[in-house]
């Protein structure tokens, strides 16, 4: 198998996050917002592109892929791209990160295109909370979507809840739903990237997220992890892990193994920052020619930076690159 390829500070990056589209059936308020603008479709690649542009990545030593979005069920024929990435030879996992309303219809057809971990976002464990924060989404169909994903048999189900202001009397019915089910979840400081930028202040920080964890259940730090940045505790006596996502705290980045293709064609170097090289234009101005494609995601793994940037509103604009075009 190819060696993973290495960024200028010496990281190994086998890990592809890929946007498969930008829309989404919820309107998570840290996400999207009524400036958020769904870009026509032939500016989104292809099925095709998306396949050649993986197939690409894990050419030059990519191990995982983790297809998000938007919402990636939401994609036309993503089954059978889950299927054929699935396929990918050197290829060590496929995952998938979704908002749960589709896993009712999807868990089983998932598992069997080849699926090996699903993350499956959910804030709250209230109805009525729930729909403030997802613009009306329905709880109930979420829950259901975990069960049926249970029921599906995937390697590791992951929650993810960012862990907001609002957040903090709820961090332990979460823990509690997902320790009853033996899923790991993970607490995710809010990024100030686009709608979320209005919203970040009052979060607690992730310590202050394990600490309020801590005091309930005895927690171990534990080595076992996905292989990036963020950090992870074992409940004892239980198989669920506590992951935190601490991107606001220094030392984050220093683990960093991955890039990130949005649903346009954009390969960035990092969540936090500006820089990204346009994949889309190589596709299509030079159909079939894999060595442009080889160089130019060689250039994004050049060019990642030694750390997110969130800090300087002044040189990185609010919503760089949209959440929804990125998945996070
Ligand atoms: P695995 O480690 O493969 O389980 O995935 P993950 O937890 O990194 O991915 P997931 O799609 O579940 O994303 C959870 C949250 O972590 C999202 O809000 C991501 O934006 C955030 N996140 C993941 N990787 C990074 C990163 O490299 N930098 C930053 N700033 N945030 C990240
Ligand atoms: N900050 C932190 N997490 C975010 N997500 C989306 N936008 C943000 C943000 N601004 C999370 C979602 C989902 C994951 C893919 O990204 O909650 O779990
Ligand atoms: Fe959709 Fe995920 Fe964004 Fe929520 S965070 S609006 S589920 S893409």
């Amino acid at each position: 198998t190819t060696a993973a390829p290495i960024d200028p500070f010496g990281r190994a990056i086998t890990y592809l996050r890929l946007s498969v589209t930008d829309r989404c059936n919820l309107r998570c308020r840290y996400c999207i917002d009524e400036a958020t603008r769904f870009l026509p479709r032939a500016e989104l690649l292809s099925r095709e592109e998306l396949e050649t542009a993986a197939r690409a990545c894990v050419a030059l030593g990519i191990r995982k892929i983790r297809v998000t979005g938007g919402e990636p069920l939401l994609r036309r024929g993503v089954l059978g791209l889950l299927g054929r990435l699935g396929a990918l030879p050197g290829l060590d996992e496929l995952a998938l990160t979704t908002n749960g309303t589709e896993l009712p219809r999807y868990a089983e057809a998932l598992r069997a295109a080849g699926v090996q971990r699903v993350n499956i976002s959910l804030d709250s464990l209230d109805p009525a909370r729930f729909r403030r924060i997802t613009g009306n989404g329905r709880l109930e169909r979420v829950l259901e979507g975990v069960e049926a994903a249970r029921g599906a048999g995937f390697e590791r189900l992951k929650l993810n809840a960012v862990a907001d202001a609002q957040r903090r009397g709820e961090l332990l019915a979460l823990v509690d739903y997902a320790a009853a089910r033996d899923l790991d979840i993970s607490f995710i400081e809010p990024m100030p990237l686009g709608p979320a930028g209005r919203e970040a202040g009052g979060a607690p920080s992730a310590e202050a997220v394990r600490r309020a964890i801590a005091a309930a259940y005895p927690l171990a730090p534990t080595a076992e992890g996905t292989g990036g940045p963020s950090r992870y505790y074992r409940i004892r006596g239980s198989g669920t892990r506590i992951g935190l996502i601490a991107p606001r705290s220094e030392g984050f980045c220093a683990a960093c193994n991955r890039l990130r293709l949005t649903a346009a064609g954009a390969l960035l170097p990092c969540l936090g920052h500006a820089e990204a090289v346009d994949l889309r234009a190589v596709l299509r101005g030079a159909p079939g020619d894999t060595e442009a494609l080889h160089a130019a995601i060689r250039t994004a793994v050049a060019r990642k930076p030694p750390r997110h940037d969130f800090s300087a509103p002044a040189a990185a604009p609010a919503p760089i690159h949209p959440m929804s075009l990125v998945g996070g």
